[in-house]
């Protein structure tokens, strides 16, 4: 008896233009279940943008993206988080005026299809799968060490926390695919440490395949099972971290500046 599965990620000659730049070209990512991708490269080599087009933010230019076998490229982003794939950005983005649990709430609500508002007004529909998402946000809040900030303004969290809880909030929506854009930029050592064993956490605990942007290059190397080196848009290496590590090529481009 043979079983495929598919793969969990699949781009195909992924690319996008802005003007006359090609920001990412003929880019071929694969994320299989239970894995954990790296996307690494210096600073403009498109990774930002393969999320983005990943996630329907942008609509690629050229190439196809699947996920699970099914075509999601020209999808919405709501629609493409409904099919499973989750995402943190770059650049922090918490509602800093409402409170760590109202901020996976929100999340979870976006998820169940309606607003926060019906479930704030106790709607009685509502009520029921009110107290299960409050559990799991409860939950998770709990593994990530945000419990006892629940009541806490999002705005007012260090950085660190912040960071966490953006992955709190898209861990959420119960995806399959968790994209991680540069989770452990502006962390210390010790909040990386964490952050490191809590992405290990992900596969095992929430069956979660993870494909991650990252520049600290002890987390990448520590998490990743392969990774794929982005250069001017396009792919220039990928394998294990030893492979990488030890690529002429990427230390050239990349890994030597550090
Ligand atoms: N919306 C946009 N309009 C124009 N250029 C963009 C846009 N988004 C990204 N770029 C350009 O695409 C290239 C890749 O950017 P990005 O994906 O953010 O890189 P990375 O995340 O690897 O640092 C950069 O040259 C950037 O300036
Ligand atoms: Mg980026």
């Amino acid at each position: 008896m043979t079983t495929t599965t598919a793969p969990l990620l699949k781009t195909t000659g992924m690319g996008i233009n802005f003007g006359g730049l090609k920001a990412v070209d003929e880019v071929n990512l694969q994320v299989d279940p239970g894995e954990i991708v790296g996307l690494i490269g210096p600073n403009g080599a498109g990774k930002t943008t393969c999320f983005n087009m990943i996630t329907g933010v942008y609509k690629p230019s050229r190439g196809s993206i699947e996920l699970a076998g099914a075509r999601i490229d020209g999808k919405s982003t709501p629609s493409i988080n409904h099919l499973g794939i989750a995402r943190t950005f770059q650049n922090i983005r918490l509602f800093r005026q409402l409170t760590v649990l109202d901020n996976v709430r929100v999340a979870l609500h976006r998820q169940a299809g309606y607003g926060l508002l019906g479930a704030l007004l106790r709607l009685s529909p509502y009520r029921r799968a009110e107290v299960s998402m409050r559990q799991r946000a409860e939950y998770l809040l709990d593994v990530f060490g945000l419990a006892e900030r629940r009541w806490d303004r999002a705005g007012d969290l260090p950085y660190g926390e912040q960071r966490k809880l953006e992955v709190v909030r898209a861990l959420a929506t119960e995806p399959k695919l968790l994209l991680l854009d540069e989770p452990a930029a502006g962390m210390n050592p010790q909040e990386t440490a964490t952050l490191t064993a809590l992405i290990q956490r992900l596969r095992q605990e929430f069956k979660v395949s993870v494909l991650l942007i990252e520049h600290d290059m002890s987390l990448v190397m520590k998490v990743c099972d392969r990774i794929y080196v982005l250069d001017y848009g396009k792919e220039i290496a990928r394998g294990t971290p030893p492979e990488i590590q030890s690529n002429q090529q990427v230390i050239k481009a990349y890994l030597g500046e550090a």
